[in-house]
Order: structure tokens, then sequence, then C-alpha cells
């Protein structure tokens, strides 16, 4: 494991970064320098896609956020799939900032949520693909195409490591799902700049990611039936890039899927602490919040969001992360996407004034 690791203060406009503070990692307790990330004073979370619409899902005035519902209209419904995709608007002072992060799996559900939320890609200053899952970036190469020459100029799309890019595969007691692969140089040719963004890294001046995330925890691993197929050596899916673990593979053999490369995104609101979004949350909930707190410095939580990928998790897991959310102790927890029933309903047992349930088309509004 790195002892020392640098957070980087990214100017994205220009694309260049500075260095302003070390973040250390290990067992010992770590803080980056108080203020190494940017405060926001308004963020504006929409749930672009999700596995649910929920016309039935309250909204309204919680303690210290607002939740918004987009009622069912009769020409312009929002279509839910297994996927996952965000809006991200920023205010700082009268600087705002609007980031895309994940991009759903169909193209037919992405562009038409777009539409009918009045989500326009033009105005897009960044965006971020939390790993190399279909239900995450399958709409991705698409919407590069049809706006292409629409976006912002050099828009750069921060990935958390080169395992994004390579071929994905589940295998399950019946079979192999083939779980496709992203085209990096597709996405190059429609103009978008990618980075690798593998260290903390501030996103559009507002938000950062948690770089790649070191795992702390006892209780969490990556989902099992997940592989990657290994690529020539040295090329970006060489076995090099898929763990701290060297592993020998022959080009085309499947190795363990350790999501290496997948990073969380977050944002300080000003007085009311981190907003973590997980997206799926292969490298653990309780891993992602715990990097987010030790790249920003700030350790009040204020909401828990994504996919949690509990679904398949035993009830002892379930169990370990409910406890660790207690010890977080965060504002709210909006279970997403892949987080499953049971973790819901165990949540929802042990706090259930922090629990704001998921909906397709729902804005969750923090802070002043
Ligand atoms: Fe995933
Ligand atoms: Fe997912």
């Amino acid at each position: 494991m790195k002892r020392r690791e640098f957070l980087k203060l990214g100017a994205v406009a220009t694309g260049t970064f500075a260095v302003l503070g070390t973040l250390r990692v290990g067992s010992r307790a770590v803080s980056a320098q108080s203020g190494a990330v940017p405060a926001v004073d308004r963020l504006v979370m929409t749930n672009v896609v999700d596995n649910v619409y929920d016309v039935f899902a309250k909204g309204g005035k919680l303690d210290t956020i607002s939740v918004q519902r987009t009622p069912l209209e009769r020409d312009d419904t929002l279509l839910a799939e297994h996927g996952l995709a965000y809006h991200l608007e920023s205010l700082r002072g009268s600087d705002r900032r609007e980031i895309l992060l994940d991009f759903s799996l169909t193209e037919r559900n992405l562009l038409n949520n777009y539409a009918v939320l009045k989500v326009d890609p033009s105005r897009a200053d960044a965006l971020i693909l939390s790993h190399g899952h279909r239900d995450h970036y399958g709409a991705l190469p698409a919407l590069a195409h049809l706006a292409h020459g629409k976006l912002r100029p050099g828009l750069t799309l921060h990935a958390g490591g080169e395992d994004t890019f390579c071929h994905r595969v589940v295998v399950t007691p019946v079979g192999t799902v083939d779980g496709g692969q992203l085209d990096r140089g597709a996405l190059e040719a429609q103009g978008l700049r990618v980075v690798l963004s593998k260290d903390p890294t501030v996103i559009a001046g507002h938000a950062f990611t948690s770089g790649q995330i070191p795992r702390l925890t006892d209780f969490e691993r990556p989902p099992a039936a997940a592989r990657l197929e290994a690529g020539p050596m040295g090329s970006a899916c060489s076995v090099t890039h898929f763990g701290a673990t060297k592993v020998e593979a022959k080009p085309g053999e499947l190795v363990s899927d350790t999501f290496q490369g997948e990073h969380a995104t977050a944002y300080h609101v000003k007085d009311r602490g981190l907003v973590v979004i997980t997206s799926c949350g292969h490298a653990g909930v309780i891993n992602s919040v715990h990097q987010a707190q030790k790249a920003s410095g700030v350790s009040k939580v204020h909401a828990i969001v994504g996919g949690f990928h509990l679904a398949p998790a035993p009830d002892e897991i379930v169990a370990k992360t409910v406890e660790a959310f207690r010890a977080i102790d965060p504002d709210y927890i909006i279970p997403m996407h892949c987080t499953g029933f049971n973790t819901i309903v165990a949540v929802h047992h042990a706090m259930p004034k922090k629990l704001v349930m998921p909906s397709t088309g729902t804005r969750v509004i923090f802070g002043a």
C-alpha cells in the first residue's frame, strides 16, 4: 500500500492540477488539511435514472434537506431500469457548476429522463464515471456521439483507473454473462478528454473524487462473481492494473475483479458536511466514506448516497455495515440501485429518520 498520496486540486477548465496537501493512508488516523477541498453552499442532486420509479415516494422538507419527487405525467414519463445516472448542480457563491455522474444502462432511458428532468448535457462542466460496469456507462457512447460538437470543448471524463475500460464478465452458477467493455478511444474520438483520476481530485472546482479506495474494513469484499479479462502485458488491461497484488494471467484469461479503479464522488457542503455518492459501492460503502473523509480532512458526513451493492450480501455483512453507519452517524442515508431491500429494511429499523427512499427523478437539495 502506498504510504503517502497527494491530493490533487484540479482546475478542470484549464486541465491543470496543483498539489496543495498530502494524504497518508494506512491504519493510522489520517486527515488532509482542513479546507483541502472546496465547500459549496448548495448541492442539488438529481437521480436521473435508478432501478425504481415510485409514484408514491414522499417528498418535502426534512430537518436539513429538501426532497422533491417528479410526479407522473401522461406524456413525460420517467423510465427506470437496472442502472444509475445523476445530475449534480452546485453553487459556491455566484459560481454554478454542473456535473454528470454515471450514464445508466440504455440510451433510451437516459436521454428520455434528461429531457423530462430538463438536464442539458451541453451545460456539463465535467463528467465522472464511477467504474466500468455497463449499468453505469451504457448510454455514454451514444451520448458522446449525439452530443458531439455540442458539449463544452475539452470536456473531461474522469475515470478511476485502467480497469474502467477492460472487458468484464460475471460468472454465475448457470454460466457467464458478458459485462461488456467501454471503448476509451471511441469516446476520445468524439472529443471527450479522458483522465484517470486515481488519486483524490477536485472536479470542476466544486466536487471531489475519492481516488482509488483503500480496502480497510474486514467485512467488505468485491462481488465474488465479478471477473476481468486480462489483456496483453503492457496494455491498459494488463494484469498489473488489476490491483495491489500481482496476478499471473495470460491475455484472455479471466481474473477476479477487485474494482481497483472504482472511485466515489463527494461534495463538502458548507455547514453540513460531506455528501458521499458511492455509485455501485463495490469497494465497500464504508471504505468509500472513510476515503472521502481522509481525502477532504472533513469528518462530518451529512449524507451517504448511492448503490451500496449489498443486495446479494448475507445478513451478517448487512449488520456490520449498519453498525458502521451508526459509527459514522450521517444525517441521511439514501440507498439506491444495487443496495438491496435487505439493507434498506435494516437501515429503516436502525435509524428510520435518516432513511430517504430512492426513486428515479428525485431531487435532493443539500445546503442553503
Ligand atoms: Fe457495478
Ligand atoms: Fe451498478
